[in-house]
This record gives C-alpha cells, structure tokens and sequence, in this order.
C-alpha cells in the first residue's frame, strides 16, 4: 500500500526537493506550508495525483491535519540565524512551541514516525575532534537554541508506537525550486557568475560542515526506511564533509568558468567554528552523501544562465523575512487554505474529504 508523508515546509529549500524525490520513490505526500516564499517551488509537481498541497501554519494547524498519514518530516522554521534574530519571540513560537506543537499533534494523530530537521548549529563552537552526536550542545544563536529545545521535545516522545528521530543537517548547498543564495557555497556560486568575485567571510579558517541538498533529501528517505530498531530515538548528524571556508571559495573558484577574484570581509561575530563527524549515518544508516560543491556550482551557475534561478529578493531569507514583517506585521499570519490534491482538509466539503477529528 502507499505510504503517506506529510511535510511541513514543503515548499521551501529542502521541502521542495524532497516532495519531488518522494512522489518519485512512490510516496502520497501531504505538503504543508505557510508558502512564505510564494507556491513557485512546488508549482511543477503541483497536479502530480499523489500530492496535496496545504497552506497553513504549524502555530495553528487544522484539525486533522495529520490523519491518515503514516510519517512526518519537519522542515517548517525561520530557517538561519539572522532569520531567528529578526523578531525573538515570533523565532520562539514558530522554531519552538509550533514544532513542539507539531510533534505533539502528529503522535496523537497515530503517525508512525516522525523526522525533524535538526541542524549542526546546535553544536555552536568546538575546537579540536570532530564532533560526534553525544557532544554537548552549545548552540550560540536563538535559531540554535530553539532548534535544540525543539529537537529535544521531538526525542522526547519516541515511544514503541511512535518513532522519532533528528537529522541535524550540516549546511546545505545546491540547486532548489525554492533557491537560497544565503548559504555560503550558493552565495558564492551566484557572486563568482553575477560579480566576478568571491567574498570570503573573516579570515577563512571556520570549519563548516555542508552537505548537498540533494543528498539531505536522500537521507530523509533512507531515515523513512530504517527499521525502527536502528532510527527510534537517535540523532545523526548528516553531511558530506567539512571544509574551511577557504577551502568552500577555492571549490567555487575550481568550478567556476569565469576566474573569480577573491576578497576577505569583515563578519562581525561570528563564533560558529567546528568539525562533525558523520560516521554514525554511515555505519547505522549505511547513508554516504555523494554530491560534490564543484557539481552544485556548476547546476547553479547553468540555472542562473537558462533563466532557471535568479537573484530575485525571496532567495535571500533574512532580507525577505525583513520585507514581508514590514508589509505584514509580526505575526505573519494568513488563513489556512487547500491549496490542491483530491483529500483537501481545508476549505473542502466534498466526497473525498476525509475524517477530520477534532482535538
Ligand atoms: N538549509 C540549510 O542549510 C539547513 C541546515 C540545517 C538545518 N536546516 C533546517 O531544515 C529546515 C528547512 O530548511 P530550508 O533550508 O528548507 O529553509 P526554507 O526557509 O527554505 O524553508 C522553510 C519553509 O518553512 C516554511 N515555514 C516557516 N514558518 C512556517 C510556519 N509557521 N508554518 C508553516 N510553514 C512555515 C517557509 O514558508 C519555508 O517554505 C529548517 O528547519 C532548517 O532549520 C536547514
């Protein structure tokens, strides 16, 4: 029988991907987002039969919103650290309370397993060996903090019946329906094409860990996969290798055609600094990430030459956020609506509507 996953921030950098891999593996996906970024990402896929595309906002789901399905895989949050910053306490009640909420609903909802997107930043600044999942968290922004309280609450409620488990992602790069020139190797994919300079932020010698986009959605997958025995309750770091950012921009200079110069600026304070080991995905989950930086620089500078992607605002998180809390006020708000898909659970009546519970 077909499964069904619905995820929550479908329609952003990671969600978007992921929806398209899911449908492709034989998944009926439920898509749920606040489509901050406008429904563009999913518009491809959107009359593929085995997807439903909701509106809403975790902080205030419809009832029945995860009936009938089998998986969750959380995606949905202000997605980096300048975004957290904007306004504290919308960060706390959509990063925080609204996955909690999220977790909460989808264990009472009778899902089987429950994904949550975690991220390395929880780890903040550790100088030495690589870090594995039982070092201590010390997450240096509120984007971090609410990811690991989040993460947390997720744990929390594994149980025999209801599975959960943390991917924490290293920092993504590659091509998306939903692009992001905010991560570093996008971003200096997009300035060595648009500028004909790469911008190296401080003095270049921060570890990062990333990982292609591609590559997280695979994991979600194999995570999908997994005997509860090996995934009920764990956390895995997810990455493909750790660079310096030096070692980021010299990649971006290999691959692109253009022979960018490359310049130092200033960032400010930026602590965040460590190495993450991701051996345990690999033993447990037996998950290698395989796309290369060179690769997704080459995806993203074609998609910027064939019209594909541009440097339109909406690929630049914090300054979009910054714009649409102008336009809107703090609370972001909308009304809920079905967006499409046969089993709409807003704003739907018809025959096909199924049982909506209230609790
Ligand atoms: N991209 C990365 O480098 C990275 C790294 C580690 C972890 N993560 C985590 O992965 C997840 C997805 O990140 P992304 O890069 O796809 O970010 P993104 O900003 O592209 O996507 C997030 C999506 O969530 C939606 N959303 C935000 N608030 C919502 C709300 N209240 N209700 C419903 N939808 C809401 C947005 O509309 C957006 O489509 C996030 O939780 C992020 O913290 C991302």
């Amino acid at each position: 029988m077909q499964r069904t996953v619905a995820v929550t921030g479908a329609g952003g950098y990671i969600g978007s991907v992921l929806v398209a891999q899911l449908l492709k593996s034989g998944y009926r996906v439920r898509a749920i987002d606040a489509f901050f970024f406008g429904h563009q990402s999913l518009r491809c896929l959107r009359d593929h039969p085995a997807l439903e595309i909701l509106q809403c906002d975790i902080r205030n789901f419809p009832p029945g919103v995860f009936d009938y399905c089998d998986f969750v895989v959380d995606l949905a949050a202000l997605s980096n650290d300048p975004s957290g910053d904007l306004n504290p306490e919308l960060t706390r009640s959509i990063n925080e309370r609204g996955r909690i909420a999220s977790v909460v609903i989808a264990e009472r909802s009778g899902v089987k397993r429950y994904i949550f997107a975690s991220s390395c930043a929880v780890y903040g600044e550790h100088i030495g060996s690589d870090v594995d999942e039982e070092f201590a968290l010390r997450p240096l922004t509120l984007y971090a903090e609410t990811c690991a309280r989040a993460e947390e609450a997720v744990l929390s409620r594994n149980s025999s019946v209801f599975s959960t488990v943390s991917l924490r992602n290293g920092t993504v790069f590659g091509l998306s329906p939903r692009m992001r020139f905010d991560l570093v190797v996008n971003k200096m994919a997009l300035d060595a094409y648009e500028l004909g300079c790469i911008s190296l932020a401080g003095n270049g010698v921060q570890w990062r860990p990333l990982i292609h986009v591609d590559d997280v959605a695979r994991a979600i997958l194999i995570a999908l996969d997994a005997p509860d025995a090996t995934i009920a309750g764990q956390v895995f770091n997810i990455g493909y290798e750790n660079f310096q950012i030096s070692e980021i921009a010299y990649q971006v200079w290999l691959a692109s055609d253009s022979a960018p110069t490359v310049s130092f600026v200033d960032i400010g304070e930026d602590r965040r600094n460590y190495r993450v080991s991701f051996a345990k995905a690999e033993v447990r989950l037996a998950f290698r990430a395989h796309r290369s930086i060179g690769s997704a620089v080459s995806d993203i500078q074609e998609a910027l030459r064939d019209g594909r992607a541009g440097n339109a605002l909406c690929c630049h998180t914090v300054e979009w956020y910054r714009s649409l809390l102008a336009a809107k006020g703090t609370g972001l708000g909308f009304a809920n609506r079905h967006v499409s898909g046969k089993t709409g659970l807003v704003g739907s009546a018809g025959p096909n509507r199924p049982r909506v519970s209230a609790r």
